[in-house]
């Protein structure tokens, strides 16, 4: 797509308004793997369909679409191929994101962003108008537990684009006792593992989440205990990490997370929250996408800037000591004891 200061105003409103056109194509052929079925080298669209069990004609025109905008290649008419984009939505290679692409559009999302206009009416997230309640505890309800499967299976293909990314921005080597707070399946977890040597890990989560079968991808160094963290954490870590946790969280709801933290860990210990932290200046940045996914979807969940960060850290008895950017869009704050 051109950018934006370089289009007729017309145009640069059609391209927004047809962006979700993109996004729910993108969404629909990762989920029906066209993006695996294209490994082995570009197909024409006919053997493409055939090997996904799609339509010809409907195929065709998703991928003109889709190639139109540089997430495939057409190197012929009708013949498709994968870019370095659509390499990322294969299911089988590492940093994948399709579990994130097939969620994106699932109901969990697409439902509660539908209600957008009532978002902005209220201030009250997307899933209370639709659903009636906020998204983690629908996610928990037995009918939609297929929803919940595709959404951790999206958080582990986000965390693997970033986790390793985060791991080499920040020497945790010196620890001996990790504890990662709502780690979900624990790739950021192990990520970090292979960087600390010496110690161990601990990761927590709801405990649908951490009582699914994962002990032996985690292997006998990650521990996994189920709790809520507004109960408390696990005691005795050298080193708390939170990634996508607190933007998802009021600042009353955050001090209350931060302040088990905070009474759990060692005395000396080290936070380290994982977040986009948002830019002060008005220019693009993929927190202000991330902060709107925030206003639909949670209850006061938002990108917070650098100062945001340390008022809140200041209210659970912690002190910020250092933003660390990384090479991917995130940054680690990186907090202590006051
Ligand atoms: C946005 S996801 C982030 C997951 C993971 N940290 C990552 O970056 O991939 C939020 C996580 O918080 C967990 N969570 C939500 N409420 C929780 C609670 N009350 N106690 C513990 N974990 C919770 C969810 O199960 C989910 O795994």
């Amino acid at each position: 797509m051109a950018a934006a200061n370089e289009m007729p105003p017309q145009a640069l409103v059609m391209q927004a308004l047809f962006g979700f056109m993109v996004t729910r194509c993108l969404s629909a052929v990762a989920a029906l793997g066209v993006p695996d079925a294209l490994n082995d080298g570009p197909l024409y669209y006919t053997d493409l369909a055939q090997a996904t069990g799609t339509d010809q004609k409907a195929l065709h025109r998703v991928m003109r679409m889709l190639s139109g905008v540089g997430i495939f290649a057409e190197p012929e008419p009708g013949r498709y191929a994968l870019t370095p984009a659509s390499q990322l939505l294969r299911s089988d290679v590492p940093g994948s994101m399709r579990d994130m692409a097939v969620m994106i559009t699932s109901a969990s999302h697409w439902l509660p962003w539908g209600r957008m206009e009532d978002v902005l009416r209220t201030g009250v997230s997307g899933p209370q108008h639709e659903f009636g309640t906020d998204v983690f505890t629908w996610f928990q309800q037995d009918a939609n537990h297929d929803q919940w499967v595709i959404f951790n299976a999206a958080m582990t293909s986000f965390s693997s684009g970033v986790s390793h990314a985060v791991a080499d921005a920040f020497d945790v080597s010196r620890f001996t006792r990790l504890v990662d707070i709502g780690g979900g399946h624990g790739y950021l977890l192990k990520t970090m593992l292979e960087k600390a040597p010496r110690a161990t890990g601990t990761l927590f989560d709801l405990p649908g989440v951490v009582d699914a079968d994962d002990a032996k991808r985690l292997g006998p160094r990650i521990q996994r205990v189920g709790g809520s963290f507004f109960t408390e954490v696990p005691a005795g870590g050298d080193c708390y990490t939170l990634k996508h946790i607190i933007h998802d969280w009021s600042d009353e709801q955050c001090v209350a997370i931060l302040l088990n933290v905070a009474r759990a860990m060692q005395p000396t210990g080290t936070v380290l929250i994982i977040e986009l932290v948002m830019p002060e200046d008005g220019g693009p940045h993929p927190a202000k996408f991330m902060d709107v996914n925030m206003l639909a979807m949670t209850e006061g969940g938002c990108e917070r800037t650098a100062r945001q960060y340390a008022e809140l850290l200041q209210k659970a008895g912690l002190r910020l000591v250092k933003i660390h950017p990384t090479p991917s869009p995130v940054s680690i704050v990186e907090a202590t004891r006051a």
